[in-house]
């Protein structure tokens, strides 16, 4: 069992009942979050880089909770800096935790740190928690390994950007969806700020005309798999 709740943005909170992972916490000035960061208890932090729409409350977070941060060498050295217990991974790599395993990706894109300083390459990330596997992008444009992800890993569930201008938008997007094939794509990554405008029933339609399933998630809604 995995239940899956979407906080907005690229964030979201995988839960089996017994660990707790957040993925991207972007709360704090996140215009569409229905929560705040003191309603978020995770027992892992994953970020996919480190810009602050994705890092986010990731050091108030894991400070706050204890909480174990995965992420990419570069990243994940930075904030061993900032007093963060973090473990660094890099593309390619895998590892098994209490709450199932971590593969890192990659992503193209960029993720420099709201302090200047280059924080590695960013990453996307294939994660096996509760049986199930959810494939997150992170912030990418289109590649075609997307397709070797897809046959490696059998995503049950993709959650995928569509907002354009920094990532793919929403025809990239679906073809995304039609190199992994998952069982369910989730559209993120949209309506945050006016610059990645998308309208999340065209995604769902283009995703249906490919014979794959998609669903638009409402703010703190949380799907059970
Ligand atoms: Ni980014
Ligand atoms: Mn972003």
């Amino acid at each position: 069992m995995l239940n899956i709740t979407y906080i907005s943005h690229s964030a979201f909170i995988l839960s089996d009942g017994a660990h707790t992972l957040a993925i991207d916490p972007f709360i704090t000035g996140n215009p569409t979050a229905k929560i705040t960061a003191n309603d978020v208890h995770p027992n892992f932090i994953f970020v996919t880089h480190a810009h602050g729409d994705h890092l986010g409350d990731t050091i108030a977070l894991a400070k706050a909770n204890n909480s174990q941060v995965i992420c990419v060498n570069e990243l994940a050295t930075w904030l061993s800096s900032q007093g963060v217990n973090a473990h660094p991974m890099h593309i390619g790599g895998s590892f098994k935790f209490p709450f199932g395993s971590i593969k890192i990706t990659i992503a193209h894109h960029g993720s420099k740190a709201d302090n200047g300083e280059y924080m590695g390459e960013p990453c996307g990330v294939i994660i096996k928690m509760g049986d199930k596997t959810v494939y997150h992008t992170g912030d990418t444009g289109l590649f075609l390994d997307m397709k070797l992800i897809g046959q490696l890993n059998k995503p049950d569930v993709m959650l995928v950007p569509i907002g354009d201008n920094f990532t793919m938008g929403i025809d990239d997007a679906t073809t995304a969806v039609d190199f992994v094939r998952p069982e369910l794509a989730i559209p993120m990554h949209f309506n945050t700020f006016p610059i990645i405008p998308a309208d999340p029933k065209e995604f769902v339609a283009k995703v249906e005309k490919i014979g794959c399933k998609a669903k638009a998630l409402d703010y703190s809604e949380t799907i059970s798999l």
